[in-house]
């Protein structure tokens, strides 16, 4: 039997200061939809099948919560848990079944190396038909999570949960379970927190539609419109009322096991950052400051510092 691996990334689930004005955000912003919730949790879908892409818990400190990945089935789901335990990583129980109010199925948390939230489950219930809407985003298709020790990072991804590499930059390894260039990224940063999540929009139309909606809402682009190098995907950032960082993209580079990933030096001789466009200029201080995570993990702000720290810069 072939070893067991990840074959998708679901959803991200993250701690909030205030449920109800994040909820605003994500609805009326940036364009998902209620699927369930009850007390301090709300789970929200995009325009695909999938149950939903963001689960919002109300917490006294914003943070990171989970980053859920699909597996193909149950046997998969024993198999890396199996692996994981016999590696010794941090497991919070054995597999089972999850909470109904956000598609059910079978699945188990565990820990990166260094401490990030990680969800893998299968058997989730999806919807009949998906939403056709073109200035609204389908699915999550990435998350990039800041760590101290990359490396080690990457090798639990690649080793305990199937992955393959993708591509390496100075600052980030990229890393693929799906026909997605990346799915995951690791960037040398303070870790372990979220450096942002990005939602997959339809084509550059309905991701230019998008950002213009969150702008006319109150929200400038952080960084972009651009096109990125590894991946490829054109590329547009914002800040959500809880100082996370969150991303509209699309185009990313759809590949196969004959991609052939490249070094970090092997991409800096290829002269496409900050922008293969060369539209999109380096990220500026208040957005590297954003993505290392510090508005969450260290300012800790509430919805109305954030946004005025945001329109302020
Ligand atoms: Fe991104």
């Amino acid at each position: 039997m072939s070893e067991p691996r990840i074959n998708g990334l679901r959803s991200v689930e993250l701690g909030v200061h205030d449920l109800q004005k994040s909820a605003e955000f994500y609805r009326n912003v940036w364009a998902l939809e209620d699927v369930s919730g009850e007390g301090d949790t709300l789970h929200l879908r995009g325009t695909s099948r999938d149950h939903h892409v963001l689960t919002l818990r109300e917490r006294p400190r914003a943070g990171l919560l989970g980053v859920h990945f699909s597996a193909p089935d149950r046997a998969a789901i024993d198999g890396l848990h199996g692996k994981a335990k016999a590696m010794g990583m941090k497991l919070s129980g054995p597999a089972g079944e999850l909470e109904k109010s956000a598609g059910g199925g079978y699945g188990f948390r565990v820990s990166t190396p260094e401490g990030h939230p990680i969800v893998i489950s299968a058997d989730v219930a999806d919807h009949g038909s998906a939403i056709d809407d073109k200035t609204r985003p389908t699915k999550l298709t990435h998350v990039v999570l800041n760590s101290a020790d990359i490396e080690n990072q990457t090798k639990f991804f690649l080793d305990v949960l199937g992955f393959k590499w993708a591509d390496s930059t100075m600052m980030m390894d990229f890393v693929r379970c799906c026909s997605d260039h990346h799915s995951i990224a690791l960037a040398r940063g303070k870790g372990p927190s979220l450096n942002h999540m990005a939602y997959e929009m339809p084509d550059i139309d309905g991701l230019m539609r998008g950002a213009g909606r969150v702008r006319k809402s109150g929200y400038e682009i952080m960084w972009g419109v651009g096109r990125h190098g590894p991946g490829s995907n054109v590329f547009s950032y914002f800040v959500e009322p809880n100082g996370f960082v969150t991303e509209y993209t699309t185009e990313v580079e759809q590949v196969d096991d004959s991609y052939v990933a490249h070094d970090a030096d092997w991409w800096k001789a290829q002269n496409v950052f900050p922008c293969r466009w060369q539209m999109a200029g380096a990220p500026s201080e208040f957005a590297r400051k954003a993505m290392g995570g510090d508005l969450v993990e260290e300012e800790n702000l509430r919805c109305e510092q954030v946004m005025a720290r945001a329109l302020g810069r």
